[in-house]
This record gives C-alpha cells, sequence and structure tokens, in this order.
C-alpha cells in the first residue's frame, strides 16, 4: 500500500473549477485567494465527468491540465478526484443499465449522484476508461498528490445483473443450498429454498423477514461497493503506483462496513459536518470526535479531513453558522484525533443549482473581506504551527467496539423492543470513557486486540466466529472487558447461541442472561451498588444470574428488583464486566472513573470538565473547550506549542478555547505513529 505523506498539513478543499470554466478571470482570482487564506491542498475535478467527456469517447482533459498548472505555481498540491460519482446524461440515455433498480424493481431515472449500478460491465468500462485516461495523462503531475476516488460511496441497485452478483456471493459464502437454509432458519414459515434462481434480494414487495437474508445482503452490498473501487482504482495503481488512493467516508454511516472498505484504500478520508450551535455542544462534539476516532482506526493511521464547512452546510434541518472561534475549534478538533488535513466543502460557492448557498471560503460577493475567509486564513496560520503532530498517532490503550455487522444485526432484530438504541449506547459509552480524559480507538470484531488494556463493546448482539474465544483470551491475558446487554445473542448468520446467553462469553463473564425486559422510554429501572449508590437505567433489563461473578450491583425495581444488573468476572489476570441494563451517564462516569485507573490506563489530562475534550498524538497533548462556557483545566506538565509557555498549573480556558502542550513526559500510553 502506497502511503499518504505530506510534508505539511494539508489545507484546502473541494475545488470545482469546471463551474467556471467561462471565467478566467475568477480562476486567476482563486489562486490568489487561495494563496492568502493559507491553502496548499485542493480536490479538483470531483463531479467533473460533464466537462471531461462531453460526449462518449471525446475527452476534454485541457482545461483540468490548465488549472494543474496554475495551482503547481501556486504551491498548491491536488487530490485529483475520479469522476464516477456521477455520471454525463448521455451514458444514462444510451446505456440505461447503468443506472440503478429500486428494491420493487423499478429502474431509476437519470439524475441526482451516484444512481449507478455497482455490477453493471458498461459503467465500470467507462469508469476506468476516464479513470485511465486521467491517470494517463495527470499522474505524473507534479501537483498530484493522491486520488480522491468518487465520492462518498453508498447506496445499493437491485437489478438483474445485481441479482446474479448477489447469488454468486452467496454460493461462495455457503456452497450448498441446505448450508444457506440451515443458516437462516428457512424451515420456519415455509422459506426453504430448492434453486439458486429462487433467491432474490430484500424488498418490501417480497422477502424481508428472513434476518439473515438481510444480513447477508449487506455484507453483499460492501463486497459489491469494494469490488467496484478496485475495479475503479485499478488503472491508477497499474499507472500510477506511487500514488495514494482514497474516497470520502461519512458520519456515523452504517450502509457499508467501512472496515472492509478502508482495507481497499491506501489511506481514510472523512467529511465531517456536525451539527454545531444547535443542542448542547459537548453532545456535538463528542459526536464529531467519535467519528475522528473511528476514521483514523480504520486504517490506524493519519486520515484526511477531506471535507468540512466553513461556516453552514445547506442541508441540515436548520443551518446554523459556526459561532466566533468555532471553526479554529472544530478543525483543531480533527487534527487533534488524527488528521493530517484540514479541507473544506467547498472552495467557491456555486452560484446556481443544489449547493449554492453551502457554506465555501469564497462566497458570492467574491473577495476575502468576510468573516468565514477569516475564519479560514486563521487555520491556515495555525497548521504550519502544529507540524510536530503530522503523522503522529495517539497510542490508544482502550478500545470501544464498533462493529458494522453486529450493528446491521440488532437493528434488524425483532424484539425485545424496535428500536435498540444501538447507536446511543455505544455513544453513551464514548461520553463516559472520553469524560476520563483518555484517547480511545474505536475498533470491530475483527480488529487486533493485543494493544489494548481495556475494551468496551457494549451490546455485542452477534459474535462472529472466534470473536468470543479472541475476547476470553484477551481478558486471561490482563485485558478488561466490559460487556453490555444484549450480548451474544446470534451467530454471524443471526442464528441464536443455544445453550444459554451470552453464548460463547457465557463462561468469560460468569453469567447467565435467563430472560430480557424492555421498557419504554418513559419508564426506568434503579441500580443499587453494594456500597449503596443508586442510578437510573433503561431501554432494556437482562435478568441474569451470576455463575461465578461477583454482583456489584442489582436492580431495585420490578419484580426483579435485587437481581444482578452489573457484575464482575476476574479471570486469568484479567476482569470481564456485565453490564445487563443501559445506564444513565452518571453510572457510566463513575463506572469507568473506577475501571480505567484498575485497567492502569494514563489520561492525557485528569479531571476533565464536563464539554471539555483531551487527546494526544506522538507527544503532543490538546485540550478544547466545547462546553459552551469559559472552564479550568489541571494542564499537563510540559510547554505550550504556540507560546512556549511552561504549563502545569491550573489554567482557565476561554469560551471555544484550546491549547496543545508538547508534554513533559511522554506517559506510559504515549508513542510516536
Ligand atoms: C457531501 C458531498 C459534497 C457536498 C457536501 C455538502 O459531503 O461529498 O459533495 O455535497 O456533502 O455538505
Ligand atoms: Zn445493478
Amino acid at each position: 500500500m502506497t502511503e499518504l505523506k505530506l510534508p505539511f498539513f494539508g489545507h484546502g478543499g473541494d475545488y470545482n473549477p469546471d463551474q467556471w470554466l467561462d471565467r478566467p478571470d475568477i480562476l486567476e482570482e482563486d489562486i490568489r485567494l487561495m494563496k492568502l487564506a493559507g491553502c496548499n491542498l485542493m480536490s479538483v475535478g470531483i463531479f467533473a465527468w460533464s466537462a471531461l467527456e462531453p460526449e462518449e469517447g471525446h475527452f476534454t482533459l485541457d482545461w483540468l491540465e490548465g488549472v494543474l498548472d496554475r495551482l503547481h505555481e501556486a504551491g498548491i498540491s491536488v487530490f485529483l478526484a475520479t469522476p464516477s460519482g456521477a455520471r454525463p446524461a448521455w451514458m444514462s440515455q444510451r446505456y440505461p443499465e447503468v443506472l440503478r433498480v429500486r428494491p420493487d424493481g423499478t429502474r431509476n431515472l437519470h439524475g441526482g449522484r451516484h444512481n449507478h449500478c455497482f455490477t453493471s460491465p458498461v459503467y465500470r468500462r467507462f469508469v476506468q476508461r476516464i479513470n485511465r485516461a486521467l491517470a494517463e495523462r495527470f499522474g505524473k503531475h507534479p501537483a498530484v498528490v493522491g486520488w480522491h476516488i468518487s465520492n462518498e460511496y453508498s447506496g445499493e441497485c437491485h437489478c438483474a445483473l445485481c441479482q446474479g452478483a448477489f447469488r454468486a456471493f452467496l454460493k461462495d459464502r455457503y456452497g450448498t443450498l441446505d448450508a444457506l437454509n440451515h443458516a437462516w432458519w428457512t424451515g420456519f414459515w415455509s422459506k426453504t429454498y430448492t434453486d439458486w434462481e429462487q433467491l432474490h434480494s430484500p424488498s418490501p414487495i417480497g422477502e424481508e423477514s428472513i434476518h439473515g437474508l438481510n444480513l447477508a445482503w449487506k455484507r453483499f452490498v460492501t463486497h459489491q461497493t469494494v469490488d467496484f473501487i478496485r475495479a475503479e482504482a485499478e488503472p491508477l495503481r497499474a499507472l500510477t503506483p506511487n500514488l495514494p488512493v482514497t474516497t470520502n467516508l461519512m458520519e456515523m454511516f452504517g450502509g457499508l462496513n467501512y472496515y472492509e472498505l478502508a482495507a481497499a484504500l491506501d489511506f481514510a478520508s472523512f467529511d465531517s459536518y456536525p451539527r454545531w450551535g444547535h443542542g448542547e455542544a459537548e453532545q456535538t462534539a463528542l459526536g464529531a470526535a467519535f467519528n475522528y476516532d473511528w476514521m483514523r482506526s480504520l486504517k490506524q493511521k493519519p486520515f484526511a479531513l477531506m471535507e468540512s464547512t466553513p461556516s453552514q452546510v445547506n442541508w441540515h434541518e436548520v443551518c446554523k453558522l459556526k459561532k466566533p472561534g468555532m471553526h479554529v475549534l472544530s478543525s483543531l478538533q480533527a487534527v487533534a484525533h488524527g488528521a493530517d488535513t484540514v479541507q473544506y466543502f467547498q472552495w467557491r460557492k456555486s452560484r446556481g443549482a443544489s449547493e449554492k448557498f453551502h457554506g465555501a471560503v469564497v462566497d458570492h460577493v467574491g473577495h476575502e473581506h468576510t468573516r468565514t475567509f477569516r475564519d479560514v486564513q486563521a487555520v491556515g496560520d495555525l497548521l504550519p504551527r502544529l507540524k510536530e503532530v503530522l503523522g503522529a498517532m495517539p497510542g490508544a490503550k482502550a478500545a470501544l467496539m464498533f462493529d458494522a455487522e453486529n450493528r446491521w444485526a440488532l437493528e434488524d432484530c425483532q424484539g425485545p423492543r424496535r428500536d435498540m438504541r444501538h447507536d446511543e449506547t455505544v455513544l453513551s459509552h464514548y461520553r463516559a470513557l472520553k469524560r476520563q480524559g483518555i484517547d480511545l480507538d474505536i475498533i470491530d470484531e475483527t480488529c487486533s486486540f493485543d494493544k489494548y488494556r481495556l475494551i468496551a463493546a457494549p451490546m455485542l448482539y452477534m459474535l462472529r466466529p472466534g470473536v468470543g474465544r479472541r475476547l476470553e483470551a484477551f481478558v486471561r491475558g490482563g485485558g478488561t472487558l466490559v460487556c453490555s446487554c444484549p450480548t451474544g445473542r446470534v451467530d454471524e448468520d443471526d442464528l441464536c447461541f443455544l445453550g444459554g446467553f451470552p453464548g460463547p462469553l457465557r463462561s468469560i463473564l460468569g453469567i447467565w442472561a435467563e430472560e430480557t425486559d424492555a421498557l419504554y422510554d418513559d419508564e426506568r429501572n434503579g441500580m443499587r451498588t453494594a456500597d449503596g449508590r443508586v442510578y437510573t437505567c433503561g431501554t432494556l433489563c437482562d435478568l441474569i444470574h451470576a455463575e461465578g461473578a461477583e454482583t456489584l450491583a442489582t436492580y431495585t425495581d420490578d419484580f426483579y428488583a435485587g437481581m444482578p444488573c452489573v457484575t464482575v468476572n476476574r479471570c486469568g489476570a484479567g476482569r470481564a464486566y456485565y453490564i445487563a441494563t443501559c445506564p444513565d451517564a452518571a453510572f457510566l462516569d463513575d463506572f469507568y472513573g473506577t475501571i480505567i485507573p484498575e485497567a492502569s490506563i494514563t489520561p492525557v489530562v485528569c479531571g476533565l470538565p464536563e464539554g471539555v475534550q483531551a487527546t494526544r498524538r506522538g507527544n503532543t497533548a490538546f485540550i478544547l473547550n466545547f462546553s459552551g462556557t469559559a472552564a479550568e483545566v489541571a494542564l499537563p506538565q510540559g510547554v505550550d506549542v504556540l507560546t512556549g509557555e511552561i504549563t502545569g498549573g491550573i489554567a482557565a480556558l476561554p469560551v471555544n478555547g484550546y491549547r496543545i502542550i508538547r508534554l513533559k513526559s511522554k506517559g506510559v500510553d504515549a508513542q510516536n505513529g
């Protein structure tokens, strides 16, 4: 794999000059403004297919060469895009098979973005041809430092070609119809398949009730998207083996298994659009931080912040402006969590069509005398001063499990609640872990567990083969494992484990979960700890029996009052905790406040106030105040990277304030990436 190795922090954004080809004055002005804003990296040509191949087989690449030349002369590098995210109209008109088919069998009209079949050989041929043309012409252009392929891959196609590919995928996975029928439990409701041709993707006018089928389809969608990505990247990798390949990924996106997708990329890149200014700033900031930790963890490498808005978006229900200070703080937040670039959508506001009121660095007014431009300039000033952080990793010793396949299975599960609140639950653990001031990786069931001292795996409903054994080995080897209801219910095909839940984790957790009660949103139970503290909980309550585990808390209400709701099983050199319900924040704060020191994980900052985040990259700590109010923080010992001041005592952080500190001691957890 080719690495993304930038000699500087990337700063820039989506540059779509194909909108302005009749305005050379604007293109010239763009270069002046880019330099003025401290921009050095542009993503060029993302949806430019109509301008690159206006008629079938007729390529018009000269304008792009002109743009790349001008950028290079100005010292600006480029992620060169492939245009497959949107097709020209001539293609849909002449080759309708490139268009997507919906689950009900109707073919889409031309329009929108994406909207392409990921199996169609015709589409793949066109994509490879234009990508080859781009690579041949610009692969050695000195401005180009990487490939930005397509844009935010998502969606699925249910056409006959895709059904064929799905059947081939199933044959490969199951071998025989007998094996498939067993795995999907088709004996129930007379669903037995007797011919491969009977298999069809899930559809509201057909089969949606076989969970194994639904899961297999979601796996296929990832498989086929990755196959498409590999095909799309093939000419690029052949002609430009030194240029790293990425595509931009989305917040909390569940349509694809990003751990699988990331394997097809050289580096991860991410589009971040938090709802700053809406609701609690802390929650918004935590959501953003979670996504950044996820992106960095996908490849265990720094990532690119490929898109963010310098002011507002145009697609939130209500599009708030970033308040003063928020642009710098939110950009630093990405850097603090592992971004080696800060990029925007888009450089210059469109004059017309769908994104004309989406924030951009250069507004319709056309000059630099705007608040947004000054905010971008401030980031442009700051990034070069953080060079020591470039390429560094946090060396996290704790990890949170966020497994795409488990999420799919749990979301599709019927009972004991329609909404199991998987994402909220994972984020509630994230929040409590981050409140302890530690660095955190986001992992899935396939990741290595070796480097962690603590793994929190809330709602690990589905355990793929070997995961129970691997988690058991992790605990026996000294790790701390935290599981929560509902854990260990089904295998990789959504077949329930027989012989008592939590299935393969029953012995390491030392409990048996006999039944699970579901609570309405306005219902609560209570949790009483052995030392008499009381907390509340909701959503789901497992009725568990301790089988070797020690009970740490019991339910206070309902007919199961007195039964255990938090347990710990000491096993080998480690401990396995089970939280049988969904506790409120106060419990999780106290819980992780106890077990993180037990697991010998050193925080970046101790005693963080609410809304303040602390992370570390290499030997540099970032302390960011998202609380919306002034805050006081006990700074770690070191040197302020921006002021040179020696740090150590209590410091005041203003609203949206931050400190960046080169740490005196590396601490037990720090390491350079
Ligand atoms: C996405 C897309 C961009 C643009 C932005 C707007 O991230 O990749 O092309 O539409 O949203 O926020
Ligand atoms: Zn298709």
